[in-house]
């Protein structure tokens, strides 16, 4: 299974294993994150967050802390620089960008105050100190279906809030057999590794910013757009990145409060997020509360599919997790009805985290299917190929690629399907009830505009630059396979630089679009050098450089629905004593388009199942009614799977180059994390014959 792996500094072209180029300097050390960049005179920021969920600051009690041994400033809503009021950046009106701004206390956790010192501890010590008061109002942290603020939005991330065709109510009473239930997720923390961090100063009249970010332009942009400034002055890197999911898309508060204290101090300012303030600070996904209703002949044939969906967002601004939407490409039913609404309440905002909708909205979906599947007595897999619709359920579109079944046909056939009971809670190993289960996976495959520049050195080497990030992904080495064939020259000649915003506009490590945008932009710039230079052009002493810009390639895409698809398969052990739950083998089998870099790719993909996996037993942020603020705000608290928890887990792919991309790709960013947990859920049915529709299944649901 594991592929050899090359191991020279140079990788080879498209479709061999590499490991990282950058791991050797990220294992020694040697590889620089936002935090870990010297500079002189540099100061250090701690954010102080408010301990109440709704209300006003009173005061800031800054004095005694600015008597403190090193502090310089205290930055609070009653002196803080003035920032755009009415922002709108990459992802539009955002009111969480008002840091420091106003005096009202939107959620717990909501920063209030920045102290500055000299060191980070004595930073952290005034903040400790500081003492703030608030006028509080009642707050409203409660999630349930039904509460009167709920609405359906216009739009979501994945498209209108409702979409339905045909009659559902007609179509369901008219069907043999129906499902209806009701499924819960809790809130989730995506908990990068590298926590937020950042550095700001000044230099020869340009704002030099070192983040950690998912895409070092579109946060160049924003932040000079925030602070009023000339884009072109802002210069952010973001060289190393140690994981986002999602959560380092965004200008956040330790951005712009280490840019506001530069300002201020005329001094580079640091600043870093502790664990718990990233349970606050940077976004999570919400809970979600989903109900799915099926009718079906007793073929299985689907003749209603309704899922309605229900997500929270905070009162700065509404974010919509859109787990409804999965259906509307999936399935089709002559009654289809998929609705997302939302709720605003006193909690932070929630923004995009692995796979938004899919993952939650997959874990609703297909249990009902597998929960159909044996109202109707059916195999949950001939279940999905009875349901395989020809076109776009609600859209009507072609499918650009659709290899469900195939990865359901090798997956069965690895997984050793066939010679699965299906009856539920009759095998046991010892104490252990054990159990099978299985689920299908998608994810839409996007791309966006990107600019790339490759040069021909004089000395015979190229050289790329792109905005791209590595995010720990291996989008760097990919990158530079992609490059190396387009050039087809020796990869020790190619040498790529990423992750800089003035190498020019890209789209961000994110919605797995980012080493298929990337990857179209430096194939058509490294091909029309290579052409170049094949027609005899000079290379000058500064080089010859192409720059490519795929808006016209982009925007030329025809319509059609376009995913990735996926089978996921896990096998689970439960003891029926103390509710625990193994899980002993996963396997996923996916067809995403052409494959990069295998190593990377498989590593991208059972990540993605234990994010799955993880979701399914493990993970739930706790938050309080009394407070409003998370119960378990650190990785003590919260609690997700660890490598014991880890079994074996297998991902493999099936040949589904992309036909109108470049390079064929299509992008494998989230869907390992699609229909994961649904299929650990379906296992534990199997084993106990007991349905769990709530997430996650802790021991005590078990017994
Ligand atoms: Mo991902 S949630 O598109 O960063």
């Amino acid at each position: 299974m594991t592929p050899a792996t090359t191991t020279g500094l140079a990788p080879r072209a498209v479709g061999t294993p590499h490991v990282r180029l950058e791991g050797r300097d990220k294992v020694t050390g040697a590889a620089r994150y936002a935090a870990d960049f010297p500079a002189d005179g540099l100061a250090h920021g701690w954010i102080v967050t408010s301990t109440v969920a709704r209300g006003r600051i009173a005061s800031v009690d800054d004095l005694p802390a600015l008597k403190m041994p090193g502090v310089l400033a205290v930055l609070h809503h009653g002196n803080a620089p003035r920032l755009k009021e009415d922002f709108a950046g990459t992802f539009g009106p955002d009111a969480t960008t008002q840091i420091l701004q106003h005096d009202r206390v939107p959620h717990a956790g909501w920063p209030v105050a920045c102290v500055v010192a000299e060191t980070p501890e004595q930073a952290r010590e005034a903040a400790e100190t500081l003492v703030v008061t608030y006028d509080t109002e009642p707050h409203d942290v409660d999630f349930r279906p039904g509460h009167p603020a709920a609405y359906t939005p216009d739009a979501s991330p994945a498209g209108p809030g409702r979409a339905e065709k045909g009659d559902v109510e007609a179509e369901l009473a008219a069907s043999d057999v129906v499902v209806d239930a009701h499924y819960s997720t809790p809130e989730l923390y995506h908990n990068a590794m590298e926590p937020h961090a950042a550095m700001a100063y000044w230099d020869d009249g340009r704002l030099e910013v070192v983040d950690t970010t998912q895409g070092a332009y579109a946060t160049a942009q924003d932040l000079a757009q925030l602070f009023g400034l000339d884009p072109a002055s802002v210069h952010l890197r973001s060289e190393h990145v140690g994981g986002g999911f999602g959560s380092k898309a965004q200008v956040r508060a330790h951005l712009i409060l280490a840019v506001m204290a530069t300002n201020l101090l005329g001094r580079p300012v640091r600043i870093a997020l502790t664990r718990p303030q990233m349970f606050s600070l940077i976004g999570h996904r919400s809970r979600t509360a989903q109900r799915v209703r099926l009718g079906a002949g007793t073929d299985g044939r689907l003749r209603a599919l309704e899922h309605t969906a229900l997500s929270a967002t905070s009162t700065l601004r509404e974010f919509v997790e859109p787990s409804a939407a999965y259906g509307r490409t999936m399935y089709d039913a002559n009654g289809h009805r998929t609705v997302n609404n939302v709720l605003p309440l006193d909690v932070p905002t929630p923004t995009y985290m692995r796979a938004p909708g899919e993952a939650p909205g997959s874990f609703a979906m297909e249990c009902a299917l597998d929960e159909l599947a044996e109202r109707c007595g059916l195999d949950p897999i001939a279940l999905r190929a009875r349901n395989e619709p020809s076109v776009g359920p609600v859209s009507g579109l072609p499918y650009a690629g659709h290899r469900l079944l195939d990865c359901f046909a090798e997956g069965a056939r690895r997984f050793g399907w066939a010679e699965r009971d299906p009856r539920p809670g009759v095998r046991r190993d010892g104490r252990w009830l054990i159990g099978t289960g299985t689920a299908a996976a998608s994810f839409f495959t996007g791309v966006f505009p990107v600019t790339a520049a490759v040069t021909a050195n004089a000395d015979g080497t190229f050289t790329v630059r792109i905005t791209a990030a590595d995010i720990g992904t291996g989008a760097r080495t990919a990158l530079t396979q992609l490059a190396v064939e387009a050039l087809d020259v020796e990869p020790s000649r190619v040498r790529l630089l990423i992750a800089d915003s003035d190498f020019g506009n890209a789209w961000l490590a994110g919605g797995s679009m980012g080493t298929r945008s990337w990857g179209w932009a430096i194939q058509l710039a490294a091909r029309e050098l290579r052409e170049r230079l094949a027609l005899g052009a000079a290379v000058p002493a500064d080089g010859l450089t192409v720059r490519s810009d795929t808006e016209q390639a982009v925007r030329a895409l025809a319509a059609a629905e376009r995913h990735a698809y996926g089978a996921q398969f896990a096998e689970v052990a439960v003891d029926p004593g103390t509710g625990e739950i193994r899980v002993r083998r996963m396997l996923g089998i996916f067809a995403a388009g052409r494959i990069v870099n295998p190593l990377t790719a498989r590593s991208q993909l059972t990540g993605g199942m234990i994010w799955g996996l993880s979701a399914a037993l493990h993970e739930e942020g706790i938050r309080d009614a009394a407070s409003g603020a998370l119960v378990n705000a650190d990785l003590a608290g919260y609690h997700y799977a660890a490598h014991a928890d880890v079994p074996a887990i297998e991902a493999d792919w099936l040949d589904d180059p992309d036909p109108d991309d470049p390079v064929g790709i299509k992008g494998i960013g989230e869907i390992g994390a699609v229909g994961s947990a649904a299929a650990v859920a379906n296992a534990v049915w199997h084993a106990t014959g007991v349905r769990h529709r709530d997430l996650p299944i802790r021991p005590d649901r078990v017994l």
